[in-house]
């Protein structure tokens, strides 16, 4: 009998909404294919709530105690009367860095019974592994004479062998057990150092990958091809800021970021992973009981992968599938489509 301790953060917005969702249906097919197994839910409070309150985001200490903790369930974080980066830094980010997400997985695809927003999308089924440590998401950089018509502002990507070929690895091992296609995602007809490191990278791991093809496209025609094409991708992979930007489009065409889910991997066990829908807080629908919890229980699945309750992961996929298959135009509110997906996990 396994037992594990999850940490809950359900942050912002409708995090407050969509993860005790996810945790319904994660706790329904735990019952279901699972038993036995126990699980210690704690709950952290970091969000814009606090923020205003004390001025606090996550504190060192709380980081430390949800290193303690076999995963993480997020929500979401952001709210617009708080300083635009201090949550997302603060919090998100600080996990990220904190506990060496070097993948952020992010699949897509276009279930049955879901309309694409492509007039022809033919079949969508592709992981994006976004690096998540580095790129100009490393916070290196700063300001020279702040505030003056003079000031310089430097934001500096950074690309090490080591974090870039940790996405890399665990790239080619996915796609090796699924179609066999890599597509790496870069500029380096214009960020020749980055780029080109990437490239190495790619060709040394490939070496140990001569069962998968690996094609190179620039991440400007890549979004051309992903609204014409997207068929064409099984696994792509790219740097940080790259990653974010493609998932979000790759969300859109595959019926939007209500499905979107996402797993932060500490690939070397040295930290917990964390699990979130790609959404936001959503602060136009906060509150009303109408985001849809879908990303959020597909990240519950993803999590429960992770933590090698493989048939459990299975269950929330089925049960989100043939919820997807029925759902038709009609109106549900939040509570009721976890409801209705929970009902579903045999
Ligand atoms: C995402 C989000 C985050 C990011 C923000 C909230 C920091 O957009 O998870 O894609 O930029 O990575
Ligand atoms: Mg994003």
């Amino acid at each position: 009998m396994s037992s594990f301790k999850i940490a809950v953060l359900p942050g912002d917005g409708i995090g407050h909404e969509v993860v005790p969702e996810g945790l319904k249906v994660f706790r329904a097919a735990l019952a279901a294919h699972a038993p036995g197994t126990q699980v210690e839910y704690s709950d952290f409070d970091a969000g814009a709530e606090r923020w205003h309150r004390t001025g606090e985001t996550l504190t060192d200490e709380e980081l430390e105690q949800l290193r303690g903790h076999d995963a993480i369930f997020f929500g979401a974080v952001g709210d617009p009367n708080v300083p635009s980066g201090t949550l997302e830094r603060g919090i998100i980010l600080k996990m990220r860095f904190g506990f060496e997400h070097a993948v952020n997985l992010r699949p897509s695809k276009l279930y049955p019974g879901v309309r694409s927003p492509l007039a022809d999308p033919g079949e969508i089924d592709f992981l994006v592994v976004r690096e998540g440590t580095e790129g100009a998401y490393a916070g290196q950089g700063g300001s020279l004479r702040y505030n003056t018509p003079q000031e310089v502002a430097n934001e500096v990507t950074v690309n090490t062998w080591y974090g870039v070929e940790r996405a890399v690895r665990y790239a080619f091992a996915r796609a090796q057990e699924r179609r066999k296609k890599l597509t790496y995602l870069h500029k380096h007809n214009v960020m020749v150092h980055a780029g080109h490191l990437w490239r190495r990278v790619v060709e040394h791991v490939g070496q140990e990958y001569p069962d998968v093809t690996v094609n190179y496209e620039h991440t400007d025609a890549a979004m051309i091809y992903l609204v014409q094409d997207p068929g064409r991708y099984d696994v792509i992979v790219t740097d940080n800021l790259f990653g974010d930007i493609v998932t979000d489009l790759a969300a859109a065409v595959t019926g939007g970021i209500g499905l979107a889910a996402s797993g932060n991997l500490n690939v070397e066990g040295t930290g917990p992973s964390l699990f979130e829908p790609i959404h936001g807080s959503a602060p136009d629908i906060a509150g009303k009981g109408i985001a849809d919890p879908t990303a959020s229980i597909l990240s519950a699945a993803l999590m429960a992968g992770h933590l090698g309750l493989t048939q459990v992961a299975e269950a929330i996929d089925r049960a989100v599938e043939e919820d997807l298959a029925a759902r038709g135009d009609a109106a549900r509110g939040t509570s009721e489509v976890g409801d209705a997906i929970a009902a579903r996990i045999g």
